[in-house]
């Protein structure tokens, strides 16, 4: 199963633009993991630890106004070391799938491409400080972000926290600065069409992991 000689577990990260239904898939493939007999672990970014979720509360308050992009990109740089050294990585030795929502391509995208600090600096900064941190796969779950608003109000969803406030010019950026990032690294990004209905998503996601990585089907 392993993809490199890094760990015996696989390392698949998700990313999208707001609204792409990237958790109702990550949960669908978790569901069809675990029944396939797979060892999985499901985590999440900001968040997967103790001291990440407090980082997360701190982010997403949609009350805590405007900060600064360094700010942002280092407090999502420290919840992912600590994540990085008390989930992920034990959970890869142990042989262990991770799904990870959301995870290094968030902070290039957001902080990198969309908040102006460049997605170079953000790289070093990683390859810095974490050492070797980058999953085996990444899936990008692709959608206009107008489109992926106007899915997730009709959802249901009544409040916004403080990036999904952020005006639609803001999570264009974000979509390009992914689609860039996709194209840099074809080997690692798998890139799904997310604006067709789930059912067809969720088909798309599992064919793309049959032809990349069969091994942890
Ligand atoms: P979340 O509610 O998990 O968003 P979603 O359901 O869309 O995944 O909130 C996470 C937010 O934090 C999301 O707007 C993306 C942002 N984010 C960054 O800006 N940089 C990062 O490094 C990470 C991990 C997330």
């Amino acid at each position: 199963m392993a993809a490199s000689p890094r760990w015996t577990g696989f390392f698949l990260t998700f990313e999208g633009p707001e609204g792409s239904g990237k958790s109702t898939q990550i949960r669908r493939l978790r569901d069809h993991l675990v029944a396939a007999g797979r060892s999985v672990l499901l985590t999440r970014e900001p968040g997967g630890t103790p001291f990440g979720d407090k980082i997360r509360a701190l982010l997403l308050d949609p009350g805590g106004g405007p900060l600064e992009p360094a700010t942002e990109a280092c407090l999502m740089l420290a919840q992912r070391a600590e994540h990085l050294r008390q989930v992920i990585r034990p959970a890869l030795s142990a042989g262990t799938v991770v799904l990870c929502d959301r995870y290094a391509d968030s902070s290039l995208a957001y902080q990198g491409y969309a908040r102006g600090l460049g997605a170079d600096l953000i790289r070093e900064l990683h390859e810095r400080t974490l050492g070797d941190f980058l999953p085996d796969l990444t899936v990008l779950f692709d959608i206009d972000p107008a489109q992926g608003l106007e899915r997730a109000r009709h959802g249901g969803k009544k409040s916004f926290d403080r990036m999904e406030s952020e005006a639609v010019a803001f999570h264009q950026k974000v979509r390009n600065g992914y689609l860039d990032l996709a194209g840099r690294e074809p080997h690692r990004f798998l890139v799904i069409d997310a604006a067709v209905p789930p059912d067809r998503v969720f088909s798309a996601l599992l064919q793309g992991l049959q032809e990349r990585s069969p091994g942890i089907l």
